[in-house]
């Protein structure tokens, strides 16, 4: 797709490399976890369309849950304590947990909610992300199935925002300096 040149610099991920990432990384999923039942859960708001998309490729039983996560502090400065303002409806003791994201960045954010979660004596917890940008690790994570390393670049589209603009592009695109230069 093309997308004006002062809000959009580059496509990094189209979405046609993603549906095909994630035929691949649901099939494994699907092989991991078959004969047994899953638990997926959303985090929002970045993950949705990423989520949307997984579950759709899920042959295996499954049930969905949703959290709303955010990070205490400003966005650079995130002191990796997550402030949970929505919580699974449901327990997950004994659950095979399949958290969907679509950036981890300093991992300071999935580093805790796994922490948490791991403390509700679920039988696995697990993690997909659609982007990762190892560069920025702080906390040591690793995602269990992830789709693209991305190089840290500010990037917007496919769930993901600047403003909570631009969650609606179908792309993974890089943003402008042009935008946040303005504001
Ligand atoms: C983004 C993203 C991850 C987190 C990654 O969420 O969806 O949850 O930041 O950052 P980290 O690895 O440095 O912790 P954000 O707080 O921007 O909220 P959103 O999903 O609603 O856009």
């Amino acid at each position: 797709m093309e997308y004006p040149k002062d809000v959009i610099e580059s496509v990094l991920v189209t979405n046609e490399e993603i549906q095909s990432k994630l035929d691949e990384l649901c099939a494994r999923i699907n092989k991991d976890y078959d004969g047994k039942e899953l638990l997926v859960v959303c985090i929002l708001k970045g993950a949705v369309c990423v989520f949307a998309d997984v579950l759709r490729r899920i042959t295996i039983p499954c049930n969905i849950d949703f959290m709303v996560v955010s990070s205490y502090g400003s966005s650079s400065t995130s002191s990796g304590v997550v402030r949970i303002l929505k919580d699974l409806d449901h327990g997950i003791e004994g659950k095979n947990v399949l958290i969907v994201e679509d950036i981890v960045d300093s991992g300071k954010s999935m580093s805790y909610l796994m922490a948490n979660l791991r403390t509700r004596h679920p039988a696995s917890v697990k993690l997909l992300t659609l982007l990762d940008k190892p560069d920025r690790r702080q906390v040591e994570l690793k995602a269990d199935y992830y789709g693209f390393i991305i190089p840290d670049e500010f990037v917007v589209g496919y769930g993901l925002d600047y403003a909570e603009q631009y969650r609606n592009l179908p792309d993974v695109c890089v943003l402008s300096p042009k935008v946040y230069a303005e504001n």
